[in-house]
């Protein structure tokens, strides 16, 4: 079986053991509505044209305040205070349009894949 092609893996920090970031009852509405947007909006299906979005939810992301935190692989785009409202905004503007949002990122980071051919 071949793997699936990838667009986006959105990881989100919400129910975290330590639970440092969020408040847990933010951090759970806003995984299950993270799942439930990627599911309705048809990002799972295999058969999308630009790849599948996967999510993922991290046991921290170490960022460890003013979450719940959203990472958004291959943009490198950190977004903090996530809420279920604003998943279904992030998933339609970024995921979608490739248009982040910019008063809600926390910071970005560039995703190095040349490091391991450095010698
Ligand atoms: S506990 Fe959420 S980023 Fe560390």
């Amino acid at each position: 079986m071949n793997a699936p092609r990838v667009s986006h893996h959105l990881l989100l920090c919400a129910t975290a053991t330590k639970a440092k970031c969020c408040d847990p009852e933010i951090g759970a509405a806003s995984w299950d509505a993270l799942k439930k947007g990627v599911k309705l909006l048809g990002l799972e299906a295999p058969e999308r044209q630009s790849g599948i979005v996967l999510r993922t939810k991290a046991d921290c992301l170490r960022i460890c305040e003013k979450g719940p935190i959203l990472l958004i692989w291959p943009d490198g785009c950190w977004y903090g205070g996530v809420t279920p409202e604003r998943i279904h905004r992030i998933l339609q503007d970024h995921v979608i349009e490739g248009s982040p949002i910019e008063e809600w990122l926390i910071q970005r980071s560039r995703m190095d894949c040349n490091h391991r051919n450095a010698s």
